[in-house]
């Protein structure tokens, strides 16, 4: 559910009509809806009631990765989220947003020992470990700055999350995580280690999931590792669940399990853990609390649909491009009736295609048109390739609304070059 709907003939964020937003800002710009994002929130603590341990309800660490923006992070920061990071750079921003350290999981499996340092400074509440070399590495930093890291190995349970292979991580090919059968090993090698503190386990299957059965199953691979690093000594007080709930993207289809469905899956799957609950939603939290607004900038014939070339393209929201991942477009001011297009970016890639054949809300040159479900992983993974500026962001609260990330200036591109004297003569 989200706060993007036609009223008065025209699409609105909350209570503000996109119109406003693109006569000010102009386009593209992404418009984010604070109370979609609250609302994602709420829904999915409801869903997690009942899993308190030692009178605490599970960490909800929002995935930063999916949407880093200070305004979106800040808003997380006030429901009481903690963050899920995988850089310095995503540890930096939710620490800058208000993100209580003790209440940062810092995943990832290339850490660097710079990033390692900066997080151990930070004191963070966890390290989830993605190898036997990385807690190595680890334990020797934390030493040396007179520190312990409170650490989790992330498990790979070897289970096919059935979702894009580009966004599974949890088969054994995959780059994730420690193997199963080698985790007692790797929990006895990390307690012998001066500068680590093992304190949990975790899991992360991979992202967009439609079916909750893999994730009951890696859930039960890690319930029984639990029982058995427990029996060999160690101390498991946390459980890192991860995220990957899928959200709907195309409203014809059937919808992905309900936060509540998962809820009680989890509920059943770690009866008997008690742990700590952690909790890595991103896309859950954030993918329909934004859209992508830009405008049609010319109609141009193609062989069997025309083609509606936008003013966003391939390098404002790569996820068509990269997974030809299915967006509903959708016309702000809907005229009633439909046609089929193609609808295409101008970056000069055939790649820059958001759909083909699509039928949808039939658009003209100069109508502005909505990339639903555009909050996540979308503004962040843009580029400026073609010299094109990173897009703008606006968030919405209620008849509110702000810039959240200006326009980048072309020249801004132009201005972190930078060209050696040598280059600017034509002798050598
Ligand atoms: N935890 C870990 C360790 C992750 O790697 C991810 C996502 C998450 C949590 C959050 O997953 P979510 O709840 O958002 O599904 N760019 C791709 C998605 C990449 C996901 C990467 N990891 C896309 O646009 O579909």
């Amino acid at each position: 559910m989200d706060h993007f709907d036609i009223r008065d003939g025209a699409m609105h964020a909350e209570g503000v009509p996109l119109d406003t937003i693109a006569d000010a800002v102009g386009t593209p710009v992404y418009v984010y809806s604070a109370a979609t994002i609250r609302r994602h929130v709420t829904v999915f603590r409801d869903a997690l009631a009942g899993l308190e341990h030692d009178g605490r309800a599970p960490l909800i660490a929002f995935a930063v990765k999916a949407n880093p923006n200070a305004a979106v992070l800040t808003v997380l920061a006030q429901m009481g989220c903690g963050a899920d990071v995988v850089s310095g750079g995503e540890l930096k921003r939710a620490l800058a947003a208000g993100v209580p350290a003790d209440r940062v999981v810092f995943s990832g499996v290339g850490k660097t020992v710079d990033e390692m340092a900066y997080a151990l400074e930070a004191d963070i509440g966890q390290f989830n470990l993605e190898s036997e070399e990385e807690a190595e590495t680890l334990s020797t930093v934390a030493a040396k700055l007179d520190r312990t890291a409170r650490v989790a190995f992330r498990v790979n349970p070897d289970v096919d999350a059935g979702t894009h292979a580009k966004i599974s991580t949890g088969r054994s090919e995959n780059k994730f995580g420690i193997p199963f059968d080698t985790a007692p090993q790797a929990y006895a090698r990390a307690a012998a280690l001066p500068g680590l503190a093992v304190q949990g386990v975790a899991v992360h299957i991979g992202s967009q999931l439609t079916d909750l059965h893999p994730l009951k199953q890696a859930f039960a691979r890690i319930g029984a590792l639990i029982q058995s690093l427990r029996a060999a000594g160690h101390v498991i007080e946390t459980a890192d669940l991860g995220g990957g709930l899928g959200v709907p993207y195309d409203p014809a289809k059937p919808a992905p399990p309900s936060p509540a469905a998962y809820g009680a899956m989890v509920r059943e799957a770690t009866a008997g853990w008690a742990c700590r609950l952690i909790f890595e939603p991103g896309r859950l939290i954030v993918g329909n609390a934004g859209v992508l607004l830009t405008s049609v900038i010319r109609v141009k014939p193609g062989v069997r649909s025309p083609f509606v070339i936008v003013d966003a393209a391939m390098n404002d929201l790569m996820r068509p491009a990269l997974y030809d991942a299915w967006h509903n477009i959708r016309a702000v001011h809907p005229k009633g009736d439909r046609f089929e297009a193609n609808v295409v970016g101008p970056v000069c890639e055939t790649g820059d295609t958001f759909a083909m054949q699509r039928g949808m809300d039939r658009v003209e040159e100069g109508d502005r048109v909505a990339f639903m479900t555009a909050g996540a992983y979308a503004a962040t993974m843009a580029s400026t390739y073609n010299s094109r500026p990173l897009t703008p962001e606006v968030m919405v609260s209620g008849n509110k609304w702000a810039i959240v990330r200006a326009r980048q200036p072309v020249e801004a591109l132009i201005a972190a070059d930078s060209v050696p004297e040598w280059a600017t003569s034509s002798s050598e």
